[in-house]
């Protein structure tokens, strides 16, 4: 199963994907490119240290969204290498159907939050500030609705009374570093 990366910031859960392929726990997976909207990013890295060609592609001049000519140089250089699965691991761009349609029931996303609670930005963020008791992390298929597709798998998080906003990402992020290298073993067997 071919394995496209796309990521926009510190890479850490490619970084554990890429970990679990060394390990020989990615199934039949096998990561052949990472891609990253930003151009200085930790994620370049962990693409050279696991020996996958890791990538900037310029996604054109918005923040969150791809103008016409970035949405076809991604739906381009992805398409070029068949990927069976295109894997957002912390890519912070909304995608729209035209991209969506090019990679149509392959896109799986990681959502820092139990959806469908704290879709959109900063999911670890808003259920610290409402006060919930257990957030945690969940992996979906892409659909065009945000943070909507079929979930695959959730992982939940207590968050403690002695927890900090900076403990519970850390919380988070280790439950988001098990749950999605397993969910990509668990498709590559499909
Ligand atoms: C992760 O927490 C991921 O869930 C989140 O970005 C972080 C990326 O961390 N994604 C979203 O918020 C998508 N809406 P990383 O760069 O260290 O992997």
């Amino acid at each position: 199963m071919k394995i496209v990366i796309l990521g926009s910031g510190r890479g850490s859960n490619a970084e554990a994907i890429l970990r679990a392929q060394a390990a020989g726990q990615l199934g039949s997976g096998r990561v052949v490119q990472v891609f990253t909207d930003k151009p200085e990013t930790g994620i370049l890295a962990h693409g050279k240290k696991f020996g996958v060609a890791a990538t900037f592609l310029d996604p054109g001049p918005f923040k969150t969204k791809f103008d016409e000519a970035g949405e076809q140089r991604y739906i381009d250089e992805i398409s070029k290498l068949t990927p069976d699965l295109v894997v957002l691991a912390g890519f912070m761009r909304i995608l729209k159907p035209r991209f969506i349609d090019a990679f149509a029931g392959k896109i799986i996303n990681l959502h820092p939050s139990l959806l469908p609670s704290f879709p959109g930005l900063d999911g670890i963020g808003q259920a610290w500030r409402r006060g919930v008791k257990y957030t945690g992390c969940t992996v979906h298929f892409v659909t065009a609705e945000v943070d909507g597709g079929p979930i695959i798998d959730q992982a939940a998080v207590r968050i403690e009374s002695s927890d900090t906003l900076e403990s519970l990402e850390a919380k988070v992020h280790a439950a988001e570093h098990e749950i999605l290298p397993a969910v990509i073993a668990r498709l590559s067997l499909r």
